[in-house]
């Protein structure tokens, strides 16, 4: 069924005509629209917020952002988004996690934004993520006769307003205005230490591996043995190897088959890496930070800093493997952050979206308060990686950091100039500081090889980021 049985039975009660559009898989609400030919600007989401007094439904358009300043003036609550279980318990017969836009079969008090109030048709979820449903604008005012409406968005598109890159670039908060109000909380420190406690814990698979790599020698059979517990990673693991970019000419059906005569220990090693950390830590938005574009950006950027590795001089101690997993992990904040910081990855997200020239580390500490970096560092700390690894996270945005590790945080920050360079990514700029390739005993020469090499085989690496993104 598209739309949760009590929501049907409540159209059907009130005689609203309705359609429905269902999309292979369960695409997000704008796939789905662009799919069944809908105009975008009529679509509309709701969100679940509470605070101490209940909860409260706002349905807002969808590509919109939510003024909680404005909220908070308007009703004089404090809301904010409210965690994934609520809206289980709010909308039993919806998906998990889904909130309606119509929301009277379940008795929760509902705010509309004025911009839906003029929507004709209209185009929400009903519960089935995948599935739209669209009905009159006046049959959807009609639903939300008993709805409050108040002016509490913004369009997405003021994020482009010169404004915004200058409260961005001022450092000052209080120069804020408008663009402070997106966040709901006025009290981030205590909000960040609890989102502390909530990171997600280390995949098993990815500690066996990381284990493995501190033992003083490691044979193809103890690789292929931890790879066959996890026959997801084991799946995965023998795909890739199939892959054309390898030219082996047998047959690939088993791991040992893939780590021995194919990739090789240290190959392996990485690649299951990188499918054990995606089978556990996907980030749930598509946008530059989720989905295909986020795995591409960690597995180009964990190859180019192992082939990178092997032109930086040995007395700075950077091992290609090791150099691959900062590379692949240096990014995990931004995991960490979608599992226990949601409003705030969703925002940075959006603004990103509609933004892709503005420099994530000015957004993440002038708007959001807290950055990827910091809680990368968190995540990693708490994961007992390898110390090289974590500081790589912490410091890949710091062109000044020059303590222990700096070789593998220098290494990942240059690599993440050249993919902005190559159009994609999160660093500040596409040229690298000359200064940092000086310090890693790096020529242009030598970059652009390691880079060239990288990306000859990119039709190979894509369909790898592919599967880390689980499509
Ligand atoms: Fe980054
Ligand atoms: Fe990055």
């Amino acid at each position: 069924m598209a739309l949760a049985p009590s929501i049907k039975a409540f159209l059907d009660g009130q005689g609203i005509g309705y359609e429905t559009y269902c999309a292979e898989g369960s695409g997000s609400p704008s796939a789905v629209a662009k799919a069944a030919g809908a105009d975008r600007t009529r679509l509309v989401r709701a969100l679940l917020l509470h605070d101490a007094s209940g909860p409260v439904v706002a349905v807002v358009p969808a590509a919109s952002l939510v003024d909680f300043g404005a909220l908070r003036r308007k009703l004089g609550r404090d809301l904010e988004p409210a965690p994934g279980r609520l809206a289980q318990e709010r909308f039993p017969d919806c998906q998990p996690m889904s909130v309606p836009a119509v929301t009277a079969p379940y008795g929760i008090e509902t705010i509309l934004a004025e911009q839906v109030y003029g929507l004709d048709p209209v185009y929400f979820e009903a519960g089935r993520p995948g599935c739209l449903i669209r009905v009159s604008g006046e049959g959807f005012r009609a639903l939300h006769a008993g709805s409050r409406t108040a002016a509490f968005t913004h369009p997405l598109a003021r994020l482009r307003e010169p404004d915004v890159q200058a409260f961005v670039d001022s450092g000052n908060p209080e120069r804020g205005g408008w663009v402070r109000d997106l966040l709901p909380y006025r009290e981030m420190d205590h909000r960040l230490q609890e989102a502390r406690q909530r990171l997600p814990a280390i995949p098993t698979t990815l500690h066996h591996l990381l284990a493995l790599r501190e033992l003083p020698s490691t044979s193809g059979s103890d690789v292929t043995a931890v790879i066959e517990r996890d026959p997801s990673v084991a799946g995965a693991v023998i795909r890739y190897a199939r892959a054309p970019c390898f030219n082996y000419l047998g047959t690939v059906d088993s791991v040992s088959t893939a780590v021995e005569q194919v990739l090789g220990p240290g190959r392996a090693v990485d690649a299951a890496l990188a499918f054990a950390l995606s089978d556990r830590c996907q980030n749930p938005v598509k946008g530059p930070l989720g989905g295909y574009s986020f795995w591409r950006h960690v597995f180009y950027a964990a190859l180019i800093s192992r082939r990178l590795a092997r032109e930086v001089p040995g007395k700075l101690g950077v091992d290609p493997h090791q150099a691959f997993v900062a590379g692949l992990l240096h990014d995990c904040g931004y995991m960490a952050m979608a599992q226990s910081l949601r409003p705030e990855f969703y925002l940075l997200n959006q603004i990103l979206s509609a933004n892709p020239d503005l420099p994530v580390p000015l957004v993440e500490q002038r708007v959001l308060g807290v950055s990827h970096t910091r809680m990368g560092g968190w995540l990693l700390e708490g994961w007992a990686v390898p110390e090289a690894v974590a500081v790589a996270a912490r410091e890949h945005h710091n062109e000044s950091y020059s303590g222990r590790h700096s070789g593998y945080a220098g290494l990942v920050l240059v690599v993440d100039h050249i993919l902005r360079s190559l159009g994609d990514g999160d660093a500040v700029s596409t040229e690298a500081p000359r200064g940092m390739l000086r310090a890693l005993g790096l020529e242009q020469a030598a970059v652009d090889r390691a880079v060239h090499e990288v990306m000859e085989q990119a039709e190979c690496h894509d369909r790898v980021a592919h599967e880390l993104a689980g499509e």
